[in-house]
């Protein structure tokens, strides 16, 4: 693991954002994650390892109830955003949505103009009183998913029309329109080549300044240069949870060593 290169600078203690406690998933009788514990660092990116099947999206679907749209998944558990529990009766999962963006696999565009994707969120959360503030969020949406200079001139046009690294960006810039506080990302990398994917490991980086950045990568390369911490999943258990550099360097379990060296996985 020589050629690994870690990003975690001081090793400070920050606040706690998500804290997930004794949570299970179910998809009808299959049991898909079993008991996780773990807590979600604010200004932190945590990246979300293991081997294909392991549970790694259905975890990170818990955090923003993306699994309450899939009829036989069950979730318990607790999971509170800012000391709230996220499952409370009283808790729109449209609002917690806003509040904990996704990114997905496959850059997903809606089929209407780069503006209007990004202005999409905005304008069902009333976030902008008239025209010129919204276009005052699009644009700062494009600017921080660093896309604004190359759609600039062209935001009337079709989000599809862009390339797939471009269009993988414009899916950040409209998840951080809403000014979210926590972003998770499930293999936001996989469709790209791999300039664009250094370019979105750079607004990684730079987005955890402002948001907590949760990402499921089957890159090891990538979890050791854009995360601060790791946790290793296998067969629905959190195996392991730590500091990014101790788990790829020292980990303590025999099976996150197997992975990690490529035994298993
Ligand atoms: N919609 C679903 N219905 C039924 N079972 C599901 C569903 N989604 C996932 N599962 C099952 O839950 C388990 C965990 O799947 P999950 O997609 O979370 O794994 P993963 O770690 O993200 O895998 P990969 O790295 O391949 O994306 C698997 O056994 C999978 O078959
Ligand atoms: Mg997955």
């Amino acid at each position: 693991m020589n050629d690994m290169q870690f990003t975690e600078r001081a090793v400070d203690q920050k606040a706690i954002k998500i804290a997930a406690e004794g949570v299970n998933v179910h998809y009808g009788e299959a049991h898909a994650i079993k008991d996780v514990n773990v807590e979600i660092e604010e200004n932190t990116v945590t990246a979300f390892i293991g081997p294909s099947g392991c549970g790694k999206s259905t975890f990170l679907r818990c955090l923003n109830r993306m699994n309450d749209t899939i009829d036989i998944c069950n979730v318990t558990g607790q999971i509170n955003l800012d000391g709230e529990d996220i499952y409370d009766k009283r808790v729109d999962p449209v609002q917690l949505r806003a509040k904990v963006g996704m990114v997905f696999q496959k850059p997903n565009p809606f089929p209407k103009s780069i503006y209007d994707n990004v202005a999409y969120g905005p304008r069902i959360h009333g976030l902008a009183k008239n025209k010129a503030e919204l276009d005052e969020i699009v644009e700062k949406a494009l600017r921080r998913g660093a896309i604004w200079d190359e759609v600039k001139d062209r935001l009337d046009k079709p989000g599809t029309g862009l390339s797939g690294g471009q269009q993988q960006r414009l899916c950040i810039a409209r998840a951080v329109a809403t000014e979210p506080e926590v972003l998770l990302m499930d293999e936001p990398c996989s469709a790209l080549d791999p300039i664009a994917t250094a370019q979105v490991e750079e607004l990684i980086d730079e987005l955890r300044e402002r948001y907590s950045v949760v990402i499921v990568t089957h890159s090891m390369q990538q979890a050791a240069r854009v995360s601060q911490k790791t946790a290793f999943f296998h067969l629905g258990t959190l195996v392991e949870f730590g500091l990014t550099s101790q788990i790829f360097t020292n980990p303590e379990d025999p099976r996150t060593e197997s992975y990690i060296t490529g035994r298993i996985g």
